[in-house]
């Protein structure tokens, strides 16, 4: 296990938002980084060394990262498995491995192996034809959720479903035909009347240590991140089961580097988890500002061989997503809202302010998170696009 040094180079797959701070933490403590991303000037780009304009599939160009790179990783999970299998059997060095992707890319392989954990999941049926759909309907029953195996974010390819029309209507859309043999593309998952949504950062690693972030709340608007709420108003008996699941997760994929786990919490106490990220992730992005060492900078020490440092909070703290609205290119309000010494503005260079496009995020930092709720209305009432 040799260490990447400062002063070595990070390869990222993926020029997003999480790339970008990514390389910023990483450009602080003194690597280089170089990012593939299709898009021109993509996030990553504009604070990396340099950016491969290339499709996650053009193999010259995945290769060509490699040469270019000490250390490779990604930074949405939609990347190729292949991709990354290439880097592998070129000998390169890419943390998380194939071989978390090809489970946490796949909603049906991730609930399984979730739920062979002995952890709870939403109850869930895999989907290969109209039939299937008929026969998860009589197991689990409305409303559900139809969720695409792969290929999903941010609430793309889910559909809420109560009644049989409904489901065979989004089966339809999807082409999912009846044709038994086909394989798997859809889960049918029971709707989960959950009293909250919280999630937990984790990172492991390469010898095994796993060190988890507190449990953040989370609410979402049309199935995006709206608000996260850290520490999470939940009993200590939650967080600490929060812990254990995140913890046996993470032990059981074998992950090296920063991932994130969602969960419900039931009115019972009980956690089901939703969906596992192998990545750093929105919900934890408070750690750029509210804790010691950053979910960012995490993942560089553990991808890089380095100690990874136990996650202090410093302050509690609200993190409000800002979304594109279509109505403009310029966000208009950033002074009124940084009058307040506690906000701090994180916004990722998107040009193009489409609605529900994630343009940036503004973090507060609070006494008492009884306070955070009303402070985030006022960042939402004077921010606006223009
Ligand atoms: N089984 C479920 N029951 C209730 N709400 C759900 C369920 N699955 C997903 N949701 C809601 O939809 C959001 C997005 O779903 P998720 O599976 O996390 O997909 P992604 O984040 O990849 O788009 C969740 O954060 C939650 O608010
Ligand atoms: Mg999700």
């Amino acid at each position: 296990m040799t260490v990447i040094e400062p002063g070595c180079t990070l390869g990222i797959l993926g020029g997003g938002q999480l790339g970008r701070m990514l390389a910023l933490e990483a450009k602080r403590m003194g690597y280089r980084v170089i990012t593939l991303d299709p898009e021109l000037d993509a996030p990553c780009g504009q604070v990396a060394d340099a950016q491969i304009v290339a499709r996650y599939d053009d193999q010259e160009a995945v290769a060509q990262l490699g040469d270019r790179s000490d250390v490779l990783t990604y930074e949405f999970e939609n990347v190729p498995a292949a991709s990354v299998q290439w880097l592998e059997a070129e000998g390169r060095r890419v943390h998380p491995s194939s071989a978390v992707l090809t489970i946490t890319q796949n909603r049906w392989r991730e609930k399984m192996f979730v739920a062979n954990l002995g952890i709870g999941v939403p109850r869930f049926r895999a989907i290969a034809s109209v039939e299937d759909g008929e026969q998860a309907a009589r197991e689990i029953g409305f409303p559900a959720l139809l969720k695409l195996i792969s290929g999903g974010y941010d609430g793309k390819g889910q559909a809420l479903v109560r009644t049989p029309a409904e489901a065979r209507e989004a089966l339809c859309r999807w082409g999912i035909s009846e044709d038994v043999s086909a394989e798997p593309r859809a889960i049918w998952e029971q709707w989960v009347p959950f009293v909250k949504e919280v999630s937990m950062i984790g990172v492991r690693d390469e010898r095994g240590t796993v060190l988890t972030y507190p449990l953040v709340e989370n609410t979402h608007v049309d199935n995006i991140l709206d608000t996260s709420i850290v520490p999470a108003r939940v009993a200590p008996e939650v967080e600490e089961e929060a812990q254990r699941i995140v913890r046996a997760i993470g032990e059981h994929l074998g992950i090296v580097g920063v991932y994130c786990v969602e969960m419900f919490l039931l009115e019972d106490g009980r956690l089901l988890v939703n969906e596992i990220a192998p990545r750093p992730h929105n919900s934890g992005h408070y750690t750029l500002d509210a804790c010691v060492v950053s979910q960012f900078e995490n993942h560089v020490r553990a991808i890089c061989g380095l100690p990874i440092a136990p996650p202090q909070l410093r302050s509690a703290a609200i993190m409000v997503n800002v979304l594109g609205d279509g109505s403009g290119h310029r966000l208009i309000g950033v002074e009124r809202i940084l009058e307040d010494p506690r906000v701090r503005l994180h916004l990722y260079g998107k040009r193009d302010a489409r609605r529900k496009r994630k343009m940036g995020h503004v973090t507060i930092l609070v006494e008492d998170v009884s306070e955070a709720l009303a402070l985030a209305h006022r960042v939402r009432q004077h921010l606006r696009w223009g």
